[in-house]
């Protein structure tokens, strides 16, 4: 099959890469100069492991283009839209700007195929009613194009596996039978692999498709946000969040994943998908459907309080000109993503109060350095450790959490620690002479 990606950020890249690996012909098309001449060389421009070897694998054997020219879609059939839907400034709501300019893209650029009517695949993250209000544009401007709307579940880190293996495809499909046979045979095509490996694919109409991406994004996120609350709880009753979260985690219907309490989630999608989900239902006349969103975004601000004013607590009271070592600076460990970094965040206010905040992280220093020139970035943890009366780890990176607390011990000024990630072992800290403070857990006790 011949591809066309429109977009080629965290999604369009792995996306085209994957569509490349599972034998098509794929162009992937970018306004971004740079990234563009960074794919086209078979080099990421994000860190996503696995990403590399299967863009290098399908750039040498001429199957995976990347171009900054649409016109380069004219040759394919199938064209996905995969480009970002930031929130909106001044608003909660998504800004779909990117997603019109490639729908205008593709009327412009697309050309009829021997081999079957073009279809048109939307990826991006959208508010419910879009992929019907996309469908009435194409059909307007007269183009022989099937819309369906296929969402992702990509999480950063995961990206080729989550892509190449997933849990589910989901097909929006349109209300006509002959158009929805149209794209659901071509999008079988597509992913032929994946649906020979008995991966579920369940076929449901557009709005349903929209509505799956973003229940699925407000579902983690609150139960990100309810353990959370549960360390409040914690907190003040002197209880243990990791045990609780251990021991609910147990029951079948709860599961164990997702509810590592913190200092709360961050990143491109979930903060910013349930705001544009509060927003569109809203518009929708039934924004009490989703009022507890509200809850479990402030839940995950106070996160971040609630750390910086421990941070002051440790410190004595205050902030100002206390040495505070900062681990981690990216919204999750193995992406060098910032997009609303909890640890960022956190760290900037720190400096804000008047700290002497000296930062590391593994693979986020260089957009931090953009984005922040006036924090101090280190290369090592043993140096942000060097002299430090206050250490922070905010980004679980495995080399953090694997820091022997003895070897720190000998490097920083005073001994106290907050894990902001839950990721220390409280007991290993404590005997070591640290003074551990996790983020609703108990430390120095047997139980
Ligand atoms: C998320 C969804 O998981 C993915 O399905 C969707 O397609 C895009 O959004 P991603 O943003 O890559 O993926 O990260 P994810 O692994 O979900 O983590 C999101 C944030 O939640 C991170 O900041 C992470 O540190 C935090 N988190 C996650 C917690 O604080 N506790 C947890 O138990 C899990």
């Amino acid at each position: 099959m011949r591809i066309s990606v429109i977009g080629c950020g965290y999604l369009g890249a792995v996306h085209a890469a994957c569509m490349a690996d599972f034998g098509h012909e794929v162009v992937g098309v970018d306004v971004d100069p740079e990234k563009v001449a960074k794919l086209a060389a078979g080099v990421p421009s994000f860190h996503e492991p696995g990403l590399e070897p299967l863009l290098r694998k399908g750039v040498d054997s001429g199957d995976l283009t990347f171009t900054t020219d649409k016109a380069a879609i004219a040759e394919a059939r199938v064209h996905f839209i995969a480009v970002g839907t930031p929130q909106r400034g001044g608003s909660y709501a998504a800004d779909l700007s990117y997603v019109w300019t490639a729908v205008d893209d593709i009327l412009t650029h697309a050309r009829p195929q021997s081999d079957g009517p073009l279809v048109i695949v939307g990826k991006s993250t959208v508010p419910v009613g879009t992929a019907q209000a996309i469908a009435d544009r194409v059909a307007e401007a007269g183009l022989d194009a099937v819309v369906v709307w296929n969402p992702e579940f990509l999480r950063e880190g995961f990206a080729v596996q989550d892509t190449l293996t997933p849990d589910r495809v989901v097909y929006g499909l349109p209300e006509d039978g002959v158009a929805s046979g149209v794209a659901r045979t071509a999008l079988d095509e597509v992913y032929a692999p994946i649906l020979e490996a008995g991966i579920p694919r369940l076929l449901v109409n557009y709005p349903t498709a929209e509505l799956v991406k973003v229940a699925a994004n407000s579902f983690l996120a609150t139960k990100i946000s309810f353990i959370n609350s549960m360390a409040e709880l914690c907190d003040a009753a002197g209880a243990d969040v990791s045990r609780l979260a251990e021991a609910i985690g147990h029951d079948d219907r709860i599961g164990p994943k997702f509810l590592q309490a913190g200092i709360g989630f961050g990143g491109g999608c979930l903060p910013k998908d349930i705001r544009a989900f509060m927003a569109r239902a809203g518009e929708l006349g039934v924004d009490q459907s989703l009022t507890f969103l509200r809850e479990v975004d402030s839940i995950n601000m106070r996160r971040r309080d609630h750390a910086v004013e421990l941070a002051s607590t440790m410190a004595g009271g205050r902030l100002v000109g206390v040495k505070v070592a900062v681990l981690g600076l990216t919204f999750k460990p193995d992406s060098d993503d910032v997009r609303d970094s909890p640890a960022l965040d956190i760290a900037g206010r720190l400096w804000g109060r008047g700290a002497n905040v000296v930062a590391t992280d593994p693979a986020g220093a260089h957009a931090v350095r953009a984005l922040r020139p006036d924090l101090q970035i280190v290369d090592s943890a043993d140096e942000a450790l060097d002299g430090a009366e206050l250490v922070m780890l905010l980004t679980a990176w495995k080399e953090y959490v694997a820091i022997d607390p003895s070897h720190a011990k000998s490097l920083v000024a005073m001994p106290r620690v907050i894990d902001g990630r839950n990721v220390l072992d409280p007991q290993r800290w404590t005997d070591a002479g640290w003074d551990y403070r996790g983020m609703g857990r108990r430390a120095g006790q047997s139980v």
